[in-house]
């Protein structure tokens, strides 16, 4: 009886404990796996983010999708990016695409929980109308830009295309153009930030979603562009181009500490979730190049290799107990996870999954089994995770399938390189958390902690043979083994492929078509004041004719088939034969049929 009612009690003072607690949200842009030092590396120094991860929990398997728009969007919605149109490459400055405005946001869930709504940094997911905008999606303010990256000293953003080059501001502040400005954008929007933790009414909760620019190349003058006050932080970096990318990092980690420092200032610390994660992995070759690096995993930004979409993730709460959070977490689990913390709840139909009961009380439960990774029909490949399996099929030849980053890692002299264990101490994350908190970091269980993140270990040496799919052929991993998908289990598992492959196919039949990039001339900004405003009503029509759905990458096998007969659920089987008897051959070039039988 007695231990029933300690139970009682200490599920009350949990509930108690996060009874509509602040949100605060900060998303990196174009952040890769080594580029933060709690995952093992001395080179780029992030402490107040370390600081977060030890005392609380780091994501180890956090999926993203592999660009901007997707990831955001799924974000948003809690749905996959390929049932919203948002898939694929991400929206470009003069392209008519968004957010179908029929979803509903995280935004407007938090809103009607009672919620302070404030978007500061990077919307990213649709402004070429009135629409699409934050202010319209449950946002009560909006201080950043709508595009894809700006630059950070003129805040213009630049679209090339085939037929014109198209430049103009895109900094607003609600949707007035901020004309007055000309510091380096992260430390505007880090003042943004605090500002509006200074302003906040603390009788109602507050959600701060901040999402930086940093580290994505600006790209309208240079593309690297820290500001100039972090260089020497980065002085012993070897490679030059990277030495500039830290400077990016340097900042935004600063930008963290600022942050932290407000909340404890306004006596909301302890009652505030502070989640930090990046969009996706770094580019660290190819379009938006910014010498980021995703080591030892494979792939960069805009691939489906662990690279391109095992992020950077650290939930941090007072109440939370801290340790590694090793369950699957993809990106549309933020929306009931955080709904489910504000005490909400979602009863629209999406793909996340609540984690917020396994977050608080380390329920040994995984909630997810399954993560679809990415479709993109355009480029014609798809991914999948499935407990301990990644699938990945279809078109990759014009994608970074290899190992990248290793040649930035060098520093110019060991000596210069700062003590790690000093600048994890020196941060204000870990002198604010001790002051407010009295949450002592110890540094040798942080180090314990760092190593057993460190993934770096698993690399040995140069990889030959390494599986890259084809028309003919996918390639299937056990990622709980080799996390750095360096075996290729295809040939060895053929009831996996099979059933794996169908599972891909079954989302593909589902996903809602899009167009290719396309720059709509009439978004021209020197046709309004050279600022990148909407330029279509809410209702008018679109350039983009309806796109159709390519075929899935891969042809269907006739094990396939027969696996899908074997299944034998009930009637299906007789289905499928008479299905296959009426059909005969033709049944191999037509999949999508054979998910809609009636
Ligand atoms: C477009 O839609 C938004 C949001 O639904 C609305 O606030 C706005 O007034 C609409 N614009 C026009 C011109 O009707
Ligand atoms: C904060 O909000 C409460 C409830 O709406 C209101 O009574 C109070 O005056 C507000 N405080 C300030 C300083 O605006
Ligand atoms: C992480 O692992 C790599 C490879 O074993 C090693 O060189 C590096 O020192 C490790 N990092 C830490 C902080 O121990
Ligand atoms: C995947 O690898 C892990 C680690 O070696 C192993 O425990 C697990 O059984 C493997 N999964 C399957 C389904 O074979
Ligand atoms: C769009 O809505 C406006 C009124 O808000 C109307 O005047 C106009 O005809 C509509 N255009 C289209 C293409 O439906």
């Amino acid at each position: 009886m007695l231990f029933w009612n300690c139970f009682f009690i200490l599920f009350i003072v949990a509930k108690a404990q996060f009874l509509k607690s602040n949100i605060v949200f900060i998303v990196a842009d174009d952040l890769g796996w080594d580029d933060v030092s709690f995952h093992g590396s001395d080179q780029i120094l992030t402490p107040n983010l370390d600081t977060m991860a030890y005392q609380g929990c780091p994501l180890q398997q956090y999926y993203t999708d592999v660009e901007g728009t997707p990831s955001r969007s799924a974000l948003f919605t809690g749905k996959y990016a390929m049932r919203l149109g948002t898939q694929g490459v991400s929206i470009k400055p003069s392209e008519d695409r968004g957010i179908p405005p029929t979803e509903r946001l995280l935004p407007d869930y938090l809103k009607e929980l009672g919620y302070a709504t404030h978007l500061i940094g990077k919307w990213g997911v649709g402004k070429s109308r009135a629409h699409y905008l934050p202010s319209n999606r449950g946002f009560d303010t909006f201080y950043g830009f709508l595009g894809d990256a700006v630059d950070y000293f003129t805040y213009n953003a630049i679209d090339k295309s085939d037929k014109a080059t198209f430049y103009g501001l895109d900094l607003f502040d609600d949707m007035d153009p901020v004309e007055d400005e000309s510091r380096h954008l992260t430390n505007i929007l880090t003042e943004k930030a605090v500002q509006v933790i200074r302003e906040h009414n603390t009788s109602t909760p507050l959600y701060l979603h901040i999402s930086h620019a940093a580290p994505h190349i600006g790209g309208a003058l240079t593309d690297l562009q820290p500001p100039l006050d972090s260089l020497k932080d980065n002085e012993y970096i070897a490679h030059p181009l990277r030495r500039l990318y830290a400077g990016l990092v340097t900042s935004l980690d600063k930008s963290i500490g600022n942050i932290i420092a407000a909340l404890a200032e306004r006596e909301i610390l302890q009652n505030t979730l502070v989640i930090f994660v990046s969009d996706n992995g770094a580019p660290t070759i190819g379009r938006s190049q910014n010498y980021g690096s995703n080591f030892p995993f494979r792939g960069t930004k805009s691939t489906p290799w662990e690279g391109g979409v095992r992020s950077v993730g650290v939930v941090w709460h007072a109440s939370i107990p801290a340790r590694r959070y090793n369950n699957l977490f993809h990106v549309t689990d933020w929306l009931p996870t955080l709904v489910s913390a504000a005490g909400g709840t979602v009863t629209n139909k999406i793909d996340g999954v609540n984690q917020w009961k396994n977050l608080i009380n380390d329920d040994a439960t995984p909630p997810r089994q399954e993560v679809l990774i990415s479709i993109d029909e355009l480029r014609g490949w798809a991914a999948l995770r499935e407990g301990d399996f990644k699938i990945v099929v279809g078109d990759l030849s014009q994608t970074f399938n290899r190992y990248y980053g290793m040649d930035l890692k060098q520093v110019k002299h060991a000596r210069m390189t700062p003590f790690y264990e000093d600048v994890l101490i020196d941060s204000e994350t870990g002198h604010v958390f001790k002051e407010t908190l009295n949450l002592i970091l110890d540094v040798d269980l942080a180090e314990i902690k760092r190593s057993d993140l460190n993934l770096t270990q698993l690399y040995q040496g140069v990889h030959r043979d390494i599986c890259i799919p084809s028309k003919a052929k996918g390639c299937l991993y056990n990622i709980t083994a080799d996390p750095l998908e360096t075996q290729d289990l295809w040939d060895d598992s053929p009831d996996i492929v099979r059933r794996l492959s169908l599972r891909l196919r079954s989302f593909w039949s589902d996903l809602k078509p899009r167009s290719p990039p396309l720059s709509d001339l009439r978004a021209d900004p020197s046709a309004r004041g050279f600022v990148w405003l909407p330029w279509l009503e809410n209702n008018s029509s679109s350039v983009t004719s309806t796109p159709s759905r390519p075929s899935f990458p891969l042809k269907v096998t006739s094990g396939e088939v027969k696996y899908l007969i074997n299944i034998n659920i009930n009637d299906l089987r007789t289905k499928v034969n008479s299905y296959i008897n009426r059909m005969g051959g033709a049944i191999i070039d037509s999949v999508e049929s054979l998910f809609s039988l009636s």
